[in-house]
Protein backbone atom coordinates (compact mmCIF):
# COMPACT_ATOMS: atom_id res chain seq x y z
CA UNK A 1 0.00 0.00 0.00
CA UNK A 2 1.26 3.29 -0.78
CA UNK A 3 4.70 4.06 0.09
CA UNK A 4 5.29 0.53 1.58
CA UNK A 5 5.00 -1.36 -2.09
CA UNK A 6 8.69 -0.74 -3.22
CA UNK A 7 9.93 -2.24 -0.20
CA UNK A 8 8.10 -5.20 -0.48
CA UNK A 9 10.72 -6.99 -2.12
CA UNK A 10 13.68 -6.16 -0.04
CA UNK A 11 11.59 -6.80 2.90
CA UNK A 12 10.13 -10.49 1.86
CA UNK A 13 14.52 -10.59 0.93
CA UNK A 14 15.25 -10.00 5.10
CA UNK A 15 12.86 -12.40 6.53
CA UNK A 16 14.74 -15.06 3.66
CA UNK A 17 17.93 -13.81 4.93
CA UNK A 18 17.31 -14.66 8.69
CA UNK A 19 16.13 -17.86 7.63
CA UNK A 20 19.28 -19.08 5.83
CA UNK A 21 21.54 -17.59 7.72
CA UNK A 22 20.25 -19.50 10.89
CA UNK A 23 19.03 -22.53 8.59
CA UNK A 24 20.96 -25.04 10.30
CA UNK A 25 20.18 -24.51 13.48
CA UNK A 26 16.80 -24.36 12.33
CA UNK A 27 16.62 -27.65 10.98
CA UNK A 28 17.27 -28.66 14.92
CA UNK A 29 14.73 -27.33 16.14
CA UNK A 30 12.19 -28.70 13.65
CA UNK A 31 14.02 -32.36 14.64
CA UNK A 32 13.46 -31.64 18.21
CA UNK A 33 10.26 -30.44 18.30
CA UNK A 34 9.23 -33.36 15.94
CA UNK A 35 11.38 -35.18 18.62
CA UNK A 36 9.16 -33.81 22.34
CA UNK A 37 5.76 -34.31 20.51
CA UNK A 38 5.95 -37.85 19.61
CA UNK A 39 3.35 -39.82 21.20
CA UNK A 40 1.81 -43.55 21.21
CA UNK A 41 -1.61 -41.76 20.48
CA UNK A 42 -2.12 -41.50 17.12
CA UNK A 43 -4.59 -38.91 16.91
CA UNK A 44 -2.23 -36.42 18.23
CA UNK A 45 0.26 -37.70 15.96
CA UNK A 46 -1.78 -37.05 13.10
CA UNK A 47 -2.43 -33.70 14.26
CA UNK A 48 0.21 -32.21 15.46
CA UNK A 49 2.08 -33.02 11.76
CA UNK A 50 -0.46 -31.82 10.38
CA UNK A 51 -0.43 -28.35 12.02
CA UNK A 52 3.01 -28.20 12.17
CA UNK A 53 3.89 -29.53 8.31
CA UNK A 54 1.65 -27.10 6.49
CA UNK A 55 4.16 -24.40 6.95
CA UNK A 56 4.83 -21.25 8.99
CA UNK A 57 7.84 -18.57 9.25
CA UNK A 58 8.85 -20.01 12.31
CA UNK A 59 9.89 -16.41 12.71
CA UNK A 60 9.88 -16.77 16.91
CA UNK A 61 11.86 -19.46 17.01
CA UNK A 62 14.22 -17.57 14.73
CA UNK A 63 14.41 -14.55 16.76
CA UNK A 64 15.42 -16.49 19.72
CA UNK A 65 17.88 -18.09 17.98
CA UNK A 66 19.12 -14.61 16.46
CA UNK A 67 18.72 -12.72 19.68
CA UNK A 68 21.26 -15.48 21.07
CA UNK A 69 23.61 -15.40 18.75
CA UNK A 70 24.01 -11.65 18.82
CA UNK A 71 24.27 -11.81 22.70
CA UNK A 72 27.61 -13.73 21.86
CA UNK A 73 26.11 -17.44 22.12
CA UNK A 74 28.48 -19.98 20.68
CA UNK A 75 27.35 -23.29 21.30
CA UNK A 76 24.36 -25.31 20.02
CA UNK A 77 21.80 -26.55 22.78
CA UNK A 78 20.00 -24.24 25.16
CA UNK A 79 19.54 -21.86 22.39
CA UNK A 80 17.60 -24.85 20.18
CA UNK A 81 16.09 -26.09 23.08
CA UNK A 82 14.34 -22.90 23.65
CA UNK A 83 13.95 -21.92 20.76
CA UNK A 84 11.42 -25.00 20.17
CA UNK A 85 9.60 -24.00 22.74
CA UNK A 86 9.09 -20.82 21.74
CA UNK A 87 7.88 -22.01 18.39
CA UNK A 88 5.79 -24.66 20.79
CA UNK A 89 3.96 -21.58 22.68
CA UNK A 90 3.22 -20.18 19.42
CA UNK A 91 1.89 -23.19 17.32
CA UNK A 92 -0.64 -24.53 20.76
CA UNK A 93 -1.69 -20.59 20.82
CA UNK A 94 -2.62 -20.77 16.77
CA UNK A 95 -4.23 -24.43 17.24
CA UNK A 96 -6.63 -22.66 19.85
CA UNK A 97 -7.14 -19.47 18.21
CA UNK A 98 -8.14 -21.00 15.05
CA UNK A 99 -10.73 -22.38 17.03
CA UNK A 100 -12.35 -18.95 18.81
CA UNK A 101 -12.28 -17.57 15.30
CA UNK A 102 -13.88 -20.36 13.98
CA UNK A 103 -10.78 -20.40 11.26
CA UNK A 104 -11.12 -23.02 8.12
CA UNK A 105 -7.91 -22.06 6.44
CA UNK A 106 -4.13 -21.29 7.65
CA UNK A 107 -1.36 -21.58 5.67
CA UNK A 108 -2.99 -21.92 3.00
CA UNK A 109 -4.01 -25.18 4.31
CA UNK A 110 -7.20 -26.42 6.07
CA UNK A 111 -6.45 -26.24 9.80
CA UNK A 112 -6.73 -28.73 12.23
CA UNK A 113 -10.06 -27.84 13.75
CA UNK A 114 -12.17 -27.99 10.43
CA UNK A 115 -10.47 -31.37 9.66
CA UNK A 116 -10.67 -33.00 13.29
CA UNK A 117 -13.33 -30.63 14.80
CA UNK A 118 -12.78 -28.59 17.83
CA UNK A 119 -12.17 -30.40 21.41
CA UNK A 120 -9.35 -32.61 19.87
CA UNK A 121 -7.23 -29.07 18.75
CA UNK A 122 -7.71 -27.98 22.04
CA UNK A 123 -6.46 -30.81 23.40
CA UNK A 124 -3.97 -31.41 20.88
CA UNK A 125 -3.22 -27.25 21.34
CA UNK A 126 -2.69 -28.37 25.52
CA UNK A 127 -0.58 -30.81 24.54
CA UNK A 128 1.86 -28.49 22.61
CA UNK A 129 2.25 -26.34 25.99
CA UNK A 130 2.53 -29.20 28.07
CA UNK A 131 5.82 -30.52 26.35
CA UNK A 132 6.90 -27.27 25.80
CA UNK A 133 6.72 -26.90 29.67
CA UNK A 134 8.54 -29.85 30.03
CA UNK A 135 11.37 -28.81 27.53
CA UNK A 136 11.87 -25.50 29.70
CA UNK A 137 11.83 -26.91 33.15
CA UNK A 138 14.61 -29.22 31.27
CA UNK A 139 16.70 -26.08 30.61
CA UNK A 140 16.23 -25.40 33.83
CA UNK A 141 17.14 -21.46 33.62
CA UNK A 142 14.23 -19.51 36.38
CA UNK A 143 14.19 -17.04 34.59
CA UNK A 144 13.58 -17.83 31.35
CA UNK A 145 11.09 -19.99 32.48
CA UNK A 146 9.22 -17.26 34.42
CA UNK A 147 9.49 -15.45 31.23
CA UNK A 148 7.48 -17.96 28.62
CA UNK A 149 5.21 -18.75 31.54
CA UNK A 150 4.49 -15.30 31.93
CA UNK A 151 3.92 -14.86 28.81
CA UNK A 152 1.85 -18.24 27.92
CA UNK A 153 -0.39 -16.35 30.77
CA UNK A 154 -0.64 -12.70 28.84
CA UNK A 155 -1.48 -14.33 25.03
CA UNK A 156 -4.50 -15.89 26.65
CA UNK A 157 -5.50 -12.25 28.50
CA UNK A 158 -4.92 -10.92 25.13
CA UNK A 159 -6.99 -13.34 23.44
CA UNK A 160 -9.90 -12.70 25.88
CA UNK A 161 -9.91 -9.04 26.49
CA UNK A 162 -10.22 -9.63 22.55
CA UNK A 163 -13.73 -11.62 22.68
CA UNK A 164 -14.63 -9.08 25.65
CA UNK A 165 -14.24 -6.22 23.21
CA UNK A 166 -15.79 -7.99 20.12
CA UNK A 167 -18.22 -5.81 18.49
CA UNK A 168 -17.72 -2.60 19.40
CA UNK A 169 -17.37 0.16 16.85
CA UNK A 170 -15.53 2.56 19.08
CA UNK A 171 -13.05 0.32 20.62
CA UNK A 172 -10.16 2.86 22.00
CA UNK A 173 -7.17 2.65 19.72
CA UNK A 174 -5.36 2.36 22.78
CA UNK A 175 -7.40 -1.06 23.85
CA UNK A 176 -6.70 -2.39 20.56
CA UNK A 177 -3.01 -1.91 21.05
CA UNK A 178 -3.12 -3.15 24.86
CA UNK A 179 -4.88 -6.36 23.14
CA UNK A 180 -2.31 -6.57 20.10
CA UNK A 181 0.63 -6.08 22.97
CA UNK A 182 -0.70 -9.28 24.63
CA UNK A 183 -1.89 -11.75 22.08
CA UNK A 184 1.07 -11.00 20.01
CA UNK A 185 3.86 -8.65 20.89
CA UNK A 186 4.21 -10.92 24.54
CA UNK A 187 6.05 -13.60 22.60
CA UNK A 188 7.90 -11.55 19.99
CA UNK A 189 9.36 -9.66 23.17
CA UNK A 190 9.42 -13.07 24.84
CA UNK A 191 11.04 -14.48 21.86
CA UNK A 192 14.15 -12.52 21.53
CA UNK A 193 14.90 -11.76 25.38
CA UNK A 194 14.72 -15.49 25.87
CA UNK A 195 18.02 -15.10 23.67
CA UNK A 196 19.59 -12.60 25.67
CA UNK A 197 19.15 -14.35 28.71
CA UNK A 198 20.00 -17.55 27.38
CA UNK A 199 23.56 -16.42 26.32
CA UNK A 200 24.23 -13.99 29.71
CA UNK A 201 23.55 -11.18 28.54
CA UNK A 202 23.33 -7.81 30.39
CA UNK A 203 20.02 -6.09 31.58
CA UNK A 204 20.27 -2.95 29.09
CA UNK A 205 20.82 -6.13 26.18
CA UNK A 206 17.91 -7.79 27.21
CA UNK A 207 15.76 -4.26 27.71
CA UNK A 208 17.05 -3.74 24.26
CA UNK A 209 16.16 -6.94 22.73
CA UNK A 210 12.96 -7.45 24.78
CA UNK A 211 11.93 -3.72 23.20
CA UNK A 212 13.34 -4.74 19.80
CA UNK A 213 10.56 -7.81 19.92
CA UNK A 214 7.83 -5.75 21.24
CA UNK A 215 7.92 -3.34 18.52
CA UNK A 216 8.56 -5.75 16.19
CA UNK A 217 5.24 -7.68 17.11
CA UNK A 218 3.18 -4.71 17.36
CA UNK A 219 4.02 -3.50 14.04
CA UNK A 220 3.76 -7.42 12.67
CA UNK A 221 -0.30 -7.56 13.93
CA UNK A 222 -1.18 -4.33 12.96
CA UNK A 223 0.24 -5.13 9.20
CA UNK A 224 -1.72 -8.50 9.72
CA UNK A 225 -4.88 -6.66 10.99
CA UNK A 226 -4.34 -4.35 7.23
CA UNK A 227 -3.59 -7.41 5.31
CA UNK A 228 -6.77 -8.93 6.53
CA UNK A 229 -8.50 -6.08 4.87
CA UNK A 230 -6.43 -6.32 1.02
CA UNK A 231 -4.04 -9.44 0.78
CA UNK A 232 -4.47 -11.57 -1.59
CA UNK A 233 -5.56 -15.03 -0.15
CA UNK A 234 -3.49 -17.40 -1.96
CA UNK A 235 -0.03 -15.81 -0.97
CA UNK A 236 -1.65 -14.46 3.12
CA UNK A 237 -2.68 -18.31 3.62
CA UNK A 238 -6.22 -17.09 5.32
CA UNK A 239 -9.40 -16.22 4.51
CA UNK A 240 -9.52 -12.20 3.19
CA UNK A 241 -11.86 -10.12 5.80
CA UNK A 242 -12.11 -12.66 8.60
CA UNK A 243 -11.55 -9.95 11.45
CA UNK A 244 -14.46 -7.65 10.02
CA UNK A 245 -17.34 -11.09 9.69
CA UNK A 246 -15.85 -11.95 13.06
CA UNK A 247 -16.76 -8.66 14.59
CA UNK A 248 -12.84 -8.34 15.45
CA UNK A 249 -12.14 -4.48 15.44
CA UNK A 250 -8.89 -3.70 14.18
CA UNK A 251 -7.42 -0.54 13.39
CA UNK A 252 -8.38 -0.02 9.73
CA UNK A 253 -11.90 0.19 10.80
CA UNK A 254 -10.49 2.26 13.91
CA UNK A 255 -9.43 4.54 11.73
CA UNK A 256 -12.22 5.05 10.15
CA UNK A 257 -14.54 5.36 12.79
CA UNK A 258 -12.22 8.06 13.99
CA UNK A 259 -12.61 9.48 10.83
CA UNK A 260 -16.01 9.05 9.48
CA UNK A 261 -19.04 11.21 10.25
CA UNK A 262 -22.01 10.80 12.87
CA UNK A 263 -24.03 8.86 9.74
CA UNK A 264 -20.59 6.68 8.95
CA UNK A 265 -20.34 5.98 12.56
CA UNK A 266 -23.88 4.70 13.64
CA UNK A 267 -23.55 2.47 10.16
CA UNK A 268 -20.47 0.85 12.34
CA UNK A 269 -21.62 0.96 15.29
CA UNK A 270 -25.02 -1.49 13.95
CA UNK A 271 -23.46 -3.31 11.77
CA UNK A 272 -20.59 -4.56 14.19
CA UNK A 273 -23.19 -5.28 16.77
CA UNK A 274 -24.83 -7.85 14.27
CA UNK A 275 -25.13 -11.09 15.22
CA UNK A 276 -23.40 -11.46 11.29
CA UNK A 277 -22.34 -9.02 8.70
CA UNK A 278 -22.83 -10.02 5.43
CA UNK A 279 -20.90 -9.01 1.96
CA UNK A 280 -22.75 -5.59 1.30
CA UNK A 281 -21.77 -4.74 5.01
CA UNK A 282 -18.17 -5.60 3.58
CA UNK A 283 -18.28 -3.42 0.59
CA UNK A 284 -19.73 -0.83 2.32
CA UNK A 285 -16.92 -0.93 4.88
CA UNK A 286 -14.18 -1.21 2.06
CA UNK A 287 -15.55 1.90 0.92
CA UNK A 288 -15.01 3.30 3.63
CA UNK A 289 -11.61 1.97 4.31
CA UNK A 290 -10.70 3.50 0.59
CA UNK A 291 -12.42 6.82 1.36
CA UNK A 292 -10.05 7.43 4.14
CA UNK A 293 -6.76 5.66 3.35
CA UNK A 294 -7.31 3.71 6.89
CA UNK A 295 -5.22 1.34 5.28
CA UNK A 296 -2.17 3.56 4.77
CA UNK A 297 -3.32 5.17 8.13
CA UNK A 298 -2.57 1.73 9.66
CA UNK A 299 0.45 1.58 8.23
CA UNK A 300 1.59 4.78 8.86
CA UNK A 301 1.02 4.05 12.46
CA UNK A 302 2.79 0.20 12.47
CA UNK A 303 5.75 2.16 11.01
CA UNK A 304 6.13 3.91 14.36
CA UNK A 305 7.16 0.84 16.15
CA UNK A 306 9.42 -0.38 12.97
CA UNK A 307 11.34 2.66 13.69
CA UNK A 308 11.40 2.13 17.61
CA UNK A 309 12.28 -1.58 16.70
CA UNK A 310 15.19 -0.64 14.97
CA UNK A 311 16.35 1.64 17.05
CA UNK A 312 15.94 -0.34 19.92
CA UNK A 313 19.23 -2.26 18.46
CA UNK A 314 21.40 0.80 18.82
CA UNK A 315 23.44 -0.39 21.55
CA UNK A 316 25.06 -3.47 20.10
CA UNK A 317 28.09 -3.06 17.62
CA UNK A 318 27.71 -3.30 13.92
CA UNK A 319 27.80 -6.86 13.02
CA UNK A 320 26.41 -8.99 10.32
CA UNK A 321 23.52 -10.47 13.49
CA UNK A 322 22.43 -6.79 13.57
CA UNK A 323 22.19 -6.23 10.56
CA UNK A 324 19.49 -9.09 9.58
CA UNK A 325 17.86 -8.12 12.99
CA UNK A 326 17.69 -4.79 11.76
CA UNK A 327 16.88 -5.55 7.67
CA UNK A 328 13.89 -7.88 9.21
CA UNK A 329 12.02 -4.63 11.00
CA UNK A 330 10.39 -3.69 7.19
CA UNK A 331 9.61 -7.34 6.88
CA UNK A 332 7.23 -6.98 9.69
CA UNK A 333 5.29 -4.42 7.31
CA UNK A 334 5.83 -5.26 4.54
CA UNK A 335 5.58 -9.01 3.98
CA UNK A 336 2.26 -10.43 1.82
CA UNK A 337 2.41 -13.57 4.11
C1 LIG B 1 0.21 -15.55 12.88
O1 LIG B 1 1.59 -15.44 13.04
C2 LIG B 1 -0.46 -14.97 14.07
C3 LIG B 1 -0.23 -13.53 14.23
C4 LIG B 1 0.39 -13.02 15.23
C5 LIG B 1 -0.75 -12.61 13.25
P1 LIG B 1 2.59 -15.85 11.86
O2 LIG B 1 2.24 -15.08 10.63
O3 LIG B 1 3.97 -15.70 12.35
O4 LIG B 1 2.23 -17.37 11.65
P2 LIG B 1 3.01 -18.55 10.90
O5 LIG B 1 3.54 -19.43 11.98
O6 LIG B 1 4.08 -17.97 10.04
O7 LIG B 1 1.95 -19.26 10.10
C1 LIG C 1 -3.42 -14.89 16.16
O1 LIG C 1 -4.32 -13.87 16.29
C2 LIG C 1 -3.16 -15.58 17.43
C3 LIG C 1 -2.49 -14.77 18.43
C4 LIG C 1 -1.64 -13.83 18.18
C5 LIG C 1 -2.77 -15.10 19.81
P1 LIG C 1 -5.27 -13.52 15.08
O2 LIG C 1 -6.53 -14.28 15.19
O3 LIG C 1 -5.35 -12.05 15.02
O4 LIG C 1 -4.41 -13.98 13.84
P2 LIG C 1 -4.74 -14.92 12.63
O5 LIG C 1 -5.30 -14.03 11.59
O6 LIG C 1 -5.70 -15.98 13.07
O7 LIG C 1 -3.39 -15.49 12.22
MG1 LIG D 1 -7.28 -15.93 14.19
MG1 LIG E 1 -7.81 -14.47 16.91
Amino acid sequence: MGSVVPLKKSANSAYLELKNHLSKKLQKVEGLIEQKLKSEVNLIKKMSNHHLNSGGKRLRALLTLEAAKLTGYREDSRDINLAACVELIHSATLLHDDVIDESDLRRGVKTTNSIWGNQSSILVGDYLLSRCFEMMVEDGDLEILKLLSSTSAKIAQGEVLQLQHKGEADLLEETYIEIINLKTASLFSAATKTGACLSGGNDKEKKALESYGRNLGLAFQIADDALDYFAKEKLFGKEIGKDFFEGKVTLPLITIFQKGNDEEKSFLTEIMKKEKRNEDDFSETLALIYKYKAVEATFKKAEYFVNVSYDSLAIFPDTEDKKILQNLTSFSLCRSY
